[in-house]
């Protein structure tokens, strides 16, 4: 993955428990490709050491702000010029004090004082302390001031309490990570994804259904949302967390994906349909679970109804939206890919071919080839978080040369 390729940035650790998971994010950031810097307060080398994250980020790590061999390989005014973004993950409630009242005590502090991109924060503290007037003054100021303020979360606390106060997880700073770093190519506009399979009940127990894991499609709304837009995902049963900054809707038949999509779509810009939504669904629900009291090779007939087709729906009856589809294919994949289109009423497929295994379907990476009126291109086999990325880009530009932009 390299979603963050050559972006530089900075992860300073403050002294809270939650600095047991700052190797995780600084690890996961370098997966992502990008370059880290570590810089540590004095506190924070109490709860792990800087030879931890030297070892993860690949750089030695900066601990004091008088250090005059660091100072002539970087001074602290360069290092602040380094970063696209600093990230303090755990931010302590005596951090925030801190960088709210402006000091410039220690080298993290100069850094962020100093810094010429963003600053976020990470906070992580007992509950009682994040809801103490001071901590919420401090909040308060360091959002006047424009700093970003990412979680904290709500749960169990290393401390034994429960509620607002854990840092977020890595994985969902590595998303803000991201977020703050991509262009708001799709500011102002609204974008509804479907993901998922969908399940269609023929007795209290049991249903039709597929394989999609919903991974590409939750990856089209991170990286939609990361543009900055509006992001309605409608999600059939997948066991994925929720991408940062987008808003989810789940459910599960394709009935109730038709109802929740023509809904939000009466006021979106982009329509992106990724669920892989039953094409039919039994005629008859069951009310009680179907009894296997049959003689062993009897047949049971269920019969089936086809489903509205719900990418076609929106292409017909909200016709200023545009609309990307996708096409699960096993053979002639343009060929087919080019007809659903044009039958379905889109504006654009994403076709993947699902007989090769180590793409599409539960995998985590897909190669796919892109159809419009007119013009084609083709993306190699990629992870499917950064496709999200690629894809939406993509979209972006040729949403913008359609009459339906705004
Ligand atoms: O026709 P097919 O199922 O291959 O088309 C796939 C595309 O159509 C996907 O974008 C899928 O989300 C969408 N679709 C839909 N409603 C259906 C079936 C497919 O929106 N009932």
């Amino acid at each position: 993955m390299s979603r963050l390729a050559n972006k530089h940035i900075i992860i300073g650790v403050t002294g809270g428990i939650a600095a047991y998971k700052s190797p995780e994010l600084v690890r996961r950031l370098v997966e992502e490709a990008a370059l880290v810097q570590v810089v540590m307060s004095h506190h924070a080398q109490s709860f792990i050491t800087p030879l931890t994250l030297q070892a993860v980020s690949g750089n030695p790590v900066r601990t004091e702000l008088i250090d005059e061999g660091a100072e002539a390989a970087m001074s602290h005014i360069e290092l602040a010029r380094w970063a696209d973004l600093i990230v303090v993950a755990p931010a302590t409630a005596n951090f925030m004090a801190r960088l709210a009242g402006g000091f410039a005590d220690d080298l993290l502090a100069t850094l962020c004082l100093a810094a010429r991109g963003p600053v976020a924060l990470a906070p992580a503290m007992n509950e009682v302390m994040w809801s103490a007037a001071a901590t919420r003054r401090n909040a308060r100021q360091l959002e006047a001031d424009e700093r970003l303020l990412w979680g904290p979360g709500v749960g169990s606390q290393a401390c034994g309490d429960e509620g607002a106060g854990r840092m977020l997880e890595p994985h969902a700073l590595v998303e803000h990570c991201i977020a703050a770093l991509t262009p708001k190519s799709l500011e102002g506009l609204c974008v509804v994804v479907t993901a998922g399979p969908t399940r269609e009940a023929f007795d209290p127990v049991r249903y039709i259904s597929n394989h999609s894991s919903g991974k590409q499609g939750f990856a089209m709304a991170a990286a939609a949302a990361a543009a900055g837009a509006h992001v309605e995902l409608v999600t059939g049963p997948v066991s994925l967390p929720t991408p940062v900054g987008t808003h989810r809707t789940d459910l599960s038949s394709a009935s109730e994906m038709y109802a929740a999509v023509m809904d939000k779509t009466a006021n979106a810009d982009i329509f992106i349909g990724v669920a892989a939504v039953s094409d039919y669904r039994p005629k008859h629900v069951q009310a009680q679970k179907i009894k296997k009291d049959r003689m062993e090779g009897e047949q049971l007939e269920i019969e089936l109804v086809q489903n509205a087709d719900i990418a076609a729906c929106v292409a017909s009856q909200h016709p200023g939206v545009y609309t990307v589809g996708f096409a699960a294919e096993t053979q002639h994949l343009e060929r087919h890919a080019r007809e659903k289109r044009v039958r379905k009423g889109l504006d654009m497929i994403i076709a993947n071919d699902v007989s090769d295994q180590s793409i599409g379907f539960n995998s985590d990476e897909n190669a796919v080839t892109l159809v419009w009126d007119d013009g084609e291109s083709r993306i190699a086999s990629t992870p499917k978080s950064e496709l999200g990325t690629i894809l939406i880009e993509r979209i972006t530009e040729l949403y913008r040369q359609s009459p339906k932009a705004r």
